[in-house]
C-alpha cells in the first residue's frame, strides 16, 4: 500500500512470530480503513531483502537508525527484556503506536501507555492500566482496575481478573489465570496453565492450578 498522508509508515520489529501476527493485525486494521503503511520487518538475524509473508527484511539495528524520524516502530518480540531494551533505547528518536486488533473491546475508561500491542479478541475493562511496551495476545482478559506493569508479556487465553496487579516485565504463559486482587511480583513468569490465588512477593516462577512456586 503507498503511503499517504492520512497512513503512518511503520515497521515491525522481528520477523518471528509475534511479527508475523501483528502484520496480519496490521492489514486487518487496513482492511477497515488504511491506517498503516508497512515498510518491512527489522530483523537482526534474517538477511536483507529476503521477504516474510510477502513483506522484505530491511536489515537490522543501523538499517533501523537510517530511519530515523521516518518510521514508527512495532515491538514484535515476546520477550519482556528484549522489548524493554528496544522501547528505552528508541523511544527518545522513534513513535512507537499502540497496536489494537478491531477485534479487541478497549474500555474508554482504560488508561493505556506507549508501544502497547492487544491482539484479536481481547478485553481491557474499565479503569484497567496497561503500561508501556506490554503485549496481549489473542483473547485475553484484563478486568476492572487492573494493573499490568511495563513490559508485561500476556500470552493467549489468559484473564487477569479484577484488581490485580501484574509487576513489570511479568511472563504469562498461555491459559494462564490470576485471580482478583492478587498482586504479582515484577520479572515473575507464569508457566503455561498457571492458576495464581496468593500474592507472589518476589520474582518468581510459577506453575500449576493452584500455582507452585518453582523457581
Ligand atoms: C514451564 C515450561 C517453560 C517448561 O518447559 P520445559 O522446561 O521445557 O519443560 P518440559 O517440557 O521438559 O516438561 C517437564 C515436565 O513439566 C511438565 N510441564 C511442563 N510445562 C508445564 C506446565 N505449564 N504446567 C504443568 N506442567 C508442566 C511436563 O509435562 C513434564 O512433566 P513430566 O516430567 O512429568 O513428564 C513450559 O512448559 C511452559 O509452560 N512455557 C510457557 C509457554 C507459553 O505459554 N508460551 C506462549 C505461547 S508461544
Amino acid at each position: 500500500m503507498p503511503s499517504t498522508a492520512q497512513t503512518m509508515d511503520v515497521v515491525i520489529f522481528g520477523a518471528g512470530g509475534l511479527g508475523r501476527e501483528i502484520y496480519d493485525t496490521l492489514l486487518t486494521i487496513n482492511a477497515r480503513g488504511p491506517a498503516y503503511t508497512v515498510r518491512g520487518f527489522i530483523d537482526e538475524v534474517k538477511a536483507p531483502g529476503t521477504t516474510v509473508n510477502g513483506l522484505p527484511v530491511l536489515g537490522g539495528s543501523a538499517e533501523l537508525e537510517a530511519m530515523h524520524g521516518k518510521v514508527g516502530v512495532i515491538l514484535g518480540i515476546s520477550l519482556s527484556e528484549v522489548r524493554k531494551k528496544l522501547h528505552q533505547r528508541y523511544r527518545g528518536n522513534f513513535t512507537f503506536p499502540n497496536i489494537i486488533h478491531p477485534t479487541a473491546l478497549v474500555s474508554g475508561f482504560a488508561a493505556l501507555g506507549e508501544a502497547i500491542l492487544i491482539q484479536s479478541n481481547c478485553v481491557v475493562a474499565a479503569n484497567a492500566t496497561i503500561g508501556d511496551g506490554a503485549m496481549m495476545n489473542a483473547h485475553s482478559g484484563v478486568g476492572h482496575d487492573a494493573r499490568v506493569g511495563d513490559y508485561c508479556s500476556i500470552m493467549s487465553y489468559c484473564d487477569l481478573a479484577g484488581g490485580a496487579v501484574l509487576g513489570e516485565s511479568s511472563f504469562v504463559g498461555t491459559g494462564s489465570k490470576i485471580i482478583p486482587s492478587t498482586t504479582i511480583a515484577p520479572n515473575s513468569y507464569l508457566c503455561a496453565g498457571a492458576v495464581v490465588f496468593k500474592d507472589v512477593l518476589v520474582a518468581s516462577k510459577l506453575m500449576g492450578n493452584p500455582a507452585r512456586i518453582i523457581g
